[in-house]
């Protein structure tokens, strides 16, 4: 039988292509937006991580969320600090999430408020996304809009702390598989995870559609 970091994987692998592929991500990186569409999309991505990494503290103390709680992978102090250089220091006063985004973020808050199991399916989405294609957007937004490399503007792909994210993926996979939680509860955190996968489409299509090309 497949380990269920496998299982995760291959779900959401035909979700993983059409939200590498959607208009507003292929515009993206292929260079053809202006920085106002990555930072709109950065200011989204706030809204997301405020509500992963809210309550986190309670999460860590929890059987089966715990483990997953790292620290090294908290982002909303990066994204705040490329919010910062890309609206200015009074970015906080325009921030506005889509209605999409209000959608995927009260989503998650919800999990992390009572149902742990689900809530992971919302932090995999993320963060092991964010290791790795993420890695490819940082790339792509140094080399379209001048920021430094790994400096303002793109320090949410940053991990400053995980030296070796290849480790730190493998280790991450040996936590999902350790998840305690029988078949059907896994099933639901398969179900929960093609449905973080369809929130992200969501806002990508909802941001397409703000920055239409102009061709
Ligand atoms: C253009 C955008 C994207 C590119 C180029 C990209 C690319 C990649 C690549 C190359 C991997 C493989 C890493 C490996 O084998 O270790 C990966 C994994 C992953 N990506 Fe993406 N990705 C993109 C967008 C997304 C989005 C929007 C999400 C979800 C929000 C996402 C979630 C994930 C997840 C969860 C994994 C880990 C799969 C696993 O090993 O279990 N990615 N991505």
């Amino acid at each position: 039988m497949d380990s269920f970091s496998t299982v995760i994987r291959t779900a959401s692998h035909e979700q993983h292509t059409e939200a590498e592929t959607s208009t507003f991500m292929s515009d993206l990186l292929g260079g053809r937006l202006g920085v106002a569409a990555y930072a709109r999309y950065t200011e989204q991505l706030w809204f997301v991580y405020e509500a992963l990494e809210t309550g986190t503290e309670r999460l860590a103390a929890d059987p089966v969320a715990g483990p997953f709680i790292r620290p090294e992978l908290f982002r909303l102090a990066a994204l705040e600090r490329d919010l910062a250089h890309l609206r200015g220091a009074d970015w906080r006063a325009g921030l506005r999430a889509l209605p999409e985004t209000e959608e995927y973020a009260a989503r998650v808050k919800e999990c992390a408020d009572g149902w742990p199991a689900g809530y992971i399916a919302h932090h995999y989405t993320r963060y092991l996304g964010d290791l790795s294609g993420g890695q490819i957007i940082r790339g792509r937004a140094e080399k379209t809009w001048g920021f430094a490399r790994k400096g303002d503007g793109v320090r949410f792909y940053v991990f400053e702390e995980i030296a070796n994210p290849a480790a730190f993926k493998r280790g991450y996979r040996e936590l999902l598989d350790a998840l305690p939680a029988d078949e059907l509860e896994k099933q639901r955190v398969v179900t929960e995870c093609k449905r973080a996968f369809a929130l992200n489409t969501a806002v990508f299509r909802a941001l397409g559609a703000e920055f239409p090309l102009s061709a």
